[in-house]
C-alpha cells in the first residue's frame, strides 16, 4: 500500500495553474495543507491503531449528564443562550471563569477574560493583530503544529528556543531575547504538544525574569493543565510576569473540543486588539456553548468529571510507557509524562520516522513522524509523537510493540 501525503508546496504549484489561482493572496505563500490532517486520514482507516491524533477519548465526554445540563442552561438563560452576545464572551461565562483561572493563579476579573472559538481562534487573533510579514517569533523546538499554522498567513520568521528535556532552555531564550526585534514568545507549559514535556518551576521563574528585563510578550498556551496523572500543579507563567504574559486555556480537554471553548488572559492593549480581530472573524463564540459551560463549572460537574478523565488517562499513559520500555529498542529514547496526551520518542540519528511511516500503516499502526512539530526544515527526522488518550491499553501495547519491532528493523 502506498501513501501520498500532500505538502502545501507541492500543492501549490498546480494550483497556481488552475482557475483562479492567480487570485490567491499574496499571504497563502505562507500556508500549507495540514500534513497532519493527511496522516490522520491514512490514521482513521478502519483496524488501524492510532497513536496519531491528538483528540480525547470520545468515552470523557460529558454524554451521560449533557440533557441535565442543557435543562438546567435554558430554565437560567433562557433565550438569551440563542441571541447575539458580546464579542469578549458571554458574560457569566466570563465571571465564572475568573475564578476558575484564579486557582491557577491568573488573578483577573470577569472583564479581562476573552472567550474565543476554541484556544485555536486565541492564536489566529494574535498573529493577526501581532505580526507583520517577517517578524521574529519564538517558539519552541519542536512547538503545536496548530500554532504554526495559525501564524504561518502573516509570515513571521521563527526562531528556535533550545530545548531539552524540561523544555525551553532559559539560557537560550535570555540569548535570543537579548539580541532584540522578538515580536512575542509562544510556550505550551504542561506536558507540551508534541513533547510532553513540561517546563520546571525554576526554568518558569527564569523566563518571567527575562520577559520582564526585555519587556517581551509570551503567549503561555496551557491546553493540557488538568490532565495531570501524577504530581503536583506548577505556577503559570503568568503569575510571574502578569503584565508580560497572554496565559490562555480551553474546555476541549475537560468538556469537549467540539463545542470550541478556549479562554484567554492578556495585556490590555493586546486583549483589546484580540477584541477587534474576533469582532471580524466571528462576532462572538457560541452563546449556548459558553453557557453550558459555564454550568458545567459552576455547578460543580466539572469537579466531578475531571477525576473521571484522569482516570482514564493515567493508566494509558501508563501502558505506552511500560511498553516502550518492555519493547523499544536501546537505541532510542523517550519522555516520561506526569499528563497530558503525548509521549515524545527519538531514534538514533540517520533514522528517518516519515519514511517508516507507510510501513506502520501496513503493519495497521499510526503515529506523527516528528519532523513536522519544527518550525526549521530538516530537523528532527528521527522523533515520532504517540498519542495515548485516544486508544485502550490493550492496542496501545500492541500499538507499541508493532513499532517498536519496525524500529528495531530500520535502525539495525
Ligand atoms: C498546544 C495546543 N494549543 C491549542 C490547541 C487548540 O485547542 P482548542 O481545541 O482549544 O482550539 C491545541 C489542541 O490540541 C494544543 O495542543
Amino acid at each position: 500500500m502506498s501513501i501520498s501525503i500532500v505538502t502545501g508546496d507541492g500543492k501549490r504549484s498546480s494550483e497556481r495553474a488552475e482557475a483562479f489561482g492567480d487570485r490567491l493572496a499574496s499571504r497563502t505563500a505562507g500556508m500549507k495543507a495540514s500534513v497532519l490532517r493527511e496522516i490522520l486520514k491514512v490514521a482513521s482507516q478502519p483496524g488501524v491503531i492510532s497513536l496519531a491524533g491528538g483528540l480525547p477519548a470520545p468515552e470523557s465526554f460529558p454524554v451521560d449528564f449533557m440533557p441535565e445540563l442543557i435543562a438546567k442552561v435554558l430554565k437560567k438563560y433562557g433565550p438569551a443562550v440563542f441571541q447575539y452576545g458580546p464579542t469578549e464572551g458571554f458574560p457569566p461565562f466570563r465571571e465564572i471563569l475568573a475564578g476558575y483561572l484564579a486557582e491557577r493563579g491568573v488573578k483577573a476579573t470577569a472583564d479581562e477574560v476573552i472567550v474565543t472559538t476554541g484556544s485555536q481562534q486565541m492564536l489566529d487573533t494574535l498573529g493577526k493583530v501581532l505580526i507583520s510579514p517577517g517578524d521574529k517569533v519564538a517558539v519552541e523546538s519542536p512547538t503545536y503544529l496548530g500554532a504554526l499554522a495559525a501564524f504561518n498567513p502573516y509570515q513571521p520568521n521563527y526562531v528556535a528556543i533550545d530545548s531539552d528535556d524540561d523544555g525551553v532552555i532559559p539560557e537560550s531564550l535570555e540569548e535570543i531575547l537579548a539580541a532584540g526585534s522578538v515580536k512575542f514568545v509562544y510556550l505550551i507549559p504542561n506536558f507540551q504538544n508534541p513533547s510532553g514535556r513540561t517546563i520546571p518551576a525554576d526554568r518558569r521563574k527564569a523566563i518571567a525574569k527575562s520577559v520582564i528585563r526585555y519587556n517581551a510578550l509570551l503567549i503561555e498556551d496551557d491546553p493540557y493543565r488538568a490532565l495531570r496523572y501524577e504530581g503536583n500543579h506548577l505556577p503559570t507563567i503568568w503569575s510571574m510576569a502578569p503584565d508580560n504574559v497572554v496565559h490562555a486555556g480551553t474546555m476541549s480537554k475537560v468538556l469537549s473540543p467540539g463545542l470550541r471553548l478556549g479562554f484567554s488572559v492578556a495585556p490590555a492593549l493586546i486583549r483589546r486588539w484580540m477584541v477587534l480581530a474576533k469582532q471580524g472573524i466571528d462576532l462572538h463564540t457560541s452563546s449556548f456553548d459558553q453557557a453550558l459551560a459555564a454550568e458545567y463549572i459552576a455547578e460543580g460537574y466539572l469537579e466531578r468529571h475531571l477525576p473521571r478523565i484522569v482516570d482514564l488517562y493515567r493508566p494509558r499513559l501508563r501502558a505506552m510507557l511500560d511498553s516502550l520500555e518492555e519493547f523499544f529498542p536501546d537505541s532510542f529514547s523517550w519522555s516520561k509524562p506526569q499528563g497530558g496526551m503525548f509521549v515524545w520518542a527519538t531514534g538514533p540519528e540517520g533514522l528517518d520516522t516519515d519514511k517508516l511511516y507507510a510501513k506502520a500503516i501496513e503493519r495497521k499502526v499510526a503515529y506523527v513522524p516528528g519532523q513536522y512539530f519544527f518550525s526549521s526544515p530538516g530537523v528532527g527526522k528521527n522523533t515520532m509523537r504517540l498519542n495515548f488518550s485516544n486508544v485502550g491499553e490493550e492496542a496501545i501495547k500492541t500499538g507499541i510493540k508493532t513499532l517498536a519491532w519496525l524500529m528495531a528493523e530500520a535502525s539495525s
